[in-house]
């Protein structure tokens, strides 16, 4: 038994746990780090502590000060719990999105939290970054902690992780497998593991689908903590310092379902309860496991706990309202009217004008009262789209009686989402999608009443 004199030095040290039943069948072994055994619950606490203690070797926070940072919630537990046992205040901003545990988690913490709008371009003042800015400049005494950028983030893991792995496997280790938040872990575990195997060791990136880390068009995306989501109206694509790419061997997508599906499993047949983007790194090192022979030795990283969202991947409610889950009884269930409606889902860009609008839905031959969802402008390549993403939705007949000068998203009206899985009886109780009603006025498309039908939580089909 260890014994500690301070609630800091029980942070790190972490075991490996060989994955029996999931990595049942597959040749190599697969050993996952449980992160969520650092006593803030992930594995933003090592980040966090590091970049505290470098920010008071600097002389940038001293006796009395504010700790400040922008971040989806492990940083700021990590940080708060830190900062609470040092004597700093902490002040956190984070995505209002961001699952209702990790916020409370905070506050028990003794953050003080701010919630900010979670798509802006990254240069609106209204940003996560730019709020906690703004907030250290105006504050005595505030250091922010720029996760992102800080090098003592993953300067941590080089420090802790990384030699933990390799004392722990007696340097057996083949392949890392991590998912990418700010690039922290996997930069300095990866940069440690390859310099002690002499380049041997694989680094492997597990990346939420569409995430811009492994060249996808960063549309949005429910597995919360990595991946790189870029709102469309951003000017230039900040990729954080703390991610040193050159390390990555390989990328791996894993869908918003595979993680979560993956997850859930994990709880259920190895007993972690993890999160999301524990579920992507173990979906990433089952499907790499595939293609290994049993000389090999995986180690992927859990970074959290599947307690801070038992509201959501581990809701089954949740779950079905965005269309990851079909009830036990699919007849009468929305899935079931589209059989019968048109499937499928018109988009149109949302920085055009009405009358080029117009143009573009006459040359797709729509009729005149169809509707079409106004999405943010993903140039050639939006598909199906995160419902966070669309604007509105216009026909060809409102667009029609509005001023062809005018930007075609004024015409947008609001339209509700519903999970393809619900009762029918249950599809008007959804919630309303992000619309324009202030703007539409009643005068187009009034009474339309569009509803958007979630499968994966993307719109895949519409129905009247
Ligand atoms: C749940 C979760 N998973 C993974 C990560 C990624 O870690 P890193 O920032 O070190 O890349 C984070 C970090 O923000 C996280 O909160």
């Amino acid at each position: 038994m260890t014994v500690y004199e301070s609630i800091l030095d029980a942070i790190g040290g972490t075991p490996l746990l060989r994955l029996k039943r999931l990595g049942e069948g597959v040749r190599p072994r697969i050993y996952a780090k449980l992160e969520f055994q650092n006593i803030g619950g992930s594995v933003k606490d090592r980040a966090a502590l590091s970049m505290i203690r470098a920010a008071e070797r600097a002389g940038l926070l001293e006796p009395g000060g504010t700790v400040v940072e922008g971040t989806s919630g492990n940083t700021g537990i990590g940080l708060s719990l830190v900062a609470a046992q040092l004597g700093y205040r902490s002040v956190i901003f984070a995505p209002a999105a961001t699952a209702a545990e990790k916020i409370r988690l905070l506050r028990a913490f003794g953050a003080e939290v701010h919630l900010v709008a979670d798509f802006v371009p990254r240069s609106d003042p209204g940003h996560l970054a730019n709020q906690a800015a703004a907030f250290a400049a105006s504050t005595p005494g505030a250091w922010l902690a720029l996760q992102y950028d800080n090098p003592a983030n993953p300067q941590a893991h080089l420090e802790s992780t990384g030699p933990e792995i390799w004392a722990d496997t007696a340097g057996s280790v083949t392949h890392f497998v991590a998912s990418v938040g700010t690039g922290g872990t996997i930069s300095g575990t990866g940069r440690y593991l390859k310099q002690a195997s002499d380049g041997r060791v694989q680094v492997i990136a597990a990346d939420p689908e569409h995430s811009r880390y492994g060249g996808g068009n960063g549309s949005l995306k429910y597995t919360e903590g990595a991946g790189h989501p870029l709102h469309p109206a951003s000017t230039e694509d900040i990729w954080p310092e703390a991610f040193d790419t050159a390390l990555v061997d390989k990328f791996i997508s894993v869908s918003d379902r595979d993680a979560i599906f993956t997850a859930r499993r994990a709880a259920r047949e190895e007993g972690l309860l993890i999160g999301a983007t524990g579920g992507t790194a173990l979906a990433a090192a089952l499907n790499l496991a595939e293609t290994l022979d049993e000389e090999r030795t995986i180690v992927v990283i859990l970074p959290d706990s599947g307690r801070n969202y038992l509201s959501t991947y581990f809701d089954d409610h949740w779950l079905t309202s965005l269309g990851f889950l079909e009830p036990t009884t699919p007849e009468g269930t929305v899935r079931s009217l589209l059989t019968s409606a048109p499937a499928g889902v018109q988009l149109l860009a949302s920085d055009l004008t009405a009358a080029e609008a117009v143009v573009e839905l006459h040359s797709r031959d729509l009729a005149p009262d169809e509707p079409v969802f106004l999405v943010l402008d993903r140039g050639e390549t939006f598909g199906t789209v995160h419902p966070r993403e669309v604007v509105g939705v216009v026909t060809l007949r409102s667009l029609e009686s509005v001023d062809p000068a005018s930007l075609a998203v004024a015409a947008g009206i609001p339209y509700r989402t519903v999970a393809a899985g619900l009762p029918v009886g249950e599809r008007t109780s959804q919630s309303a999608g992000r619309g324009l009603s202030e703007t539409a006025d009643g005068r187009h498309g009034a009474g339309l009443g569009v509803v958007a039908v979630l499968v994966d939580g993307r719109i895949a089909a519409t129905i009247p």
